[in-house]
């Protein structure tokens, strides 16, 4: 199985439009020992021919552009090696990408039913997905589920892969209505999932909110773990002047404190883990900072743009 990540940094990227925090100035000023992101953005590959996407991110036309994996071959007209994506959440971050895949092309969906909801319900401007003959195929992702995906149209044979999901704690999005928000389900606002291929496991949690403890089992079993790397602390955002909300109260989990990322991830994991989905605002992206050498003491890897990982 391949694994490529397109894009590392949590939403408005790095530098962010409108920030100057120490990270971003300094990064404009070429002060800082640090390397730009895009916002997240992964892709695997079963077979190394078709592709799956994790999130649609706001960057990903310029991802995929970078990517020669995922552009069509003038060999198959019509085809593309990316056979669908899979929408952790309705977020904006996650889903908006999929405005950069209009262009008349069926691909599946695959998104629980409340993130269906939020993105088709909530907002028209997705139905641009039905101009595909056919258009693209929504299917439905249970919170607590387990789906079998076949490359082959073989009968009988196994699944290629098998992708598991599990509520991550997050609540809808911003722009949801009030209405939507009281009769949607919770657990569906934001899943992980744990992809298993040939006797390999990856738990991907880019946003984790960390109220339980379930993904700690499955992280402890993964050999690749991609988790919400986005906030040193629960401040930051707030430091910025920009909001009053706390990284908690907006779904992520910092890495520091005793209740923190660093220190809640199960010490028995034997896999490889990788810091993802990192705020512009995060000390851990100074290459010459305290904070950027603890988690990489704790065994943690940051992600960046580019980085391929074959399993
Ligand atoms: C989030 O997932 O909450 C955002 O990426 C944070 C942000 O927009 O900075
Ligand atoms: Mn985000
Ligand atoms: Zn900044």
């Amino acid at each position: 199985m391949k694994l490529k990540i397109l894009g590392s940094a949590a939403g408005g990227g790095f530098p962010q439009w409108n920030c100057a925090c120490r990270n971003c100035s300094g990064l404009r000023a070429g002060k800082l020992h640090a390397q730009p992101r895009t916002q997240t953005q992964i892709a695997f590959s079963p077979d190394d021919h078709a592709w799956f996407l994790i999130g649609a991110s706001p960057d990903l036309r310029a991802q995929l552009l970078c990517s020669p994996q995922l552009a069509p071959s003038p060999d198959s007209p019509g085809q593309v090696p990316i056979g669908g994506v899979f929408l952790p959440s309705a977020d904006v971050d996650a889903a908006m990408g999929l405005l950069h895949l209009r262009e008349f092309q069926t691909f599946f969906v695959f998104a629980t039913a409340g993130v269906q909801r939020a993105l088709r319900s909530e907002n028209r401007i997705f139905k641009v997905l039905e101009r595909g003959d056919p258009p693209v195929q929504w299917q439905v992702l249970s919170s607590r589920g387990r789906l079998g995906c076949h490359l082959s149209e073989s009968p009988g044979e196994l699944p290629t892969f098998v992708c598991n999901t599990i509520p991550l704690g997050g609540d809808y999005p911003d722009y949801v209505s009030d209405e939507f928000r009281r009769a949607a389900a919770p657990d569906d606002a934001t899943v992980g999932f744990l992809i298993e291929l040939e006797g390999k496991k990856i738990f991907i949690a880019p946003s984790l909110a960390g109220h339980t403890g379930e993904w700690q089992k499955l992280a402890a079993s993964a050999d690749l773990v991609l988790i919400d790397g986005t906030f040193w602390s629960s401040d930051e955002l707030r430091r910025t002047g920009r909001t009053s909300k706390t990284a908690r109260e907006i779904g992520h989990i910092p890495l520091s404190g005793a209740d923190g990322l660093l220190a809640q991830f199960p010490a028995d994991a034997q896999g490889r883990k990788i810091l993802i989905h990192i705020n512009n605002t995060n000390p851990i992206l100074d290459e010459d900072s305290p904070e950027h050498r603890a988690v990489l003491e704790a065994g943690f890897e940051i992600a960046y743009d580019g980085l391929s990982i074959s399993l």
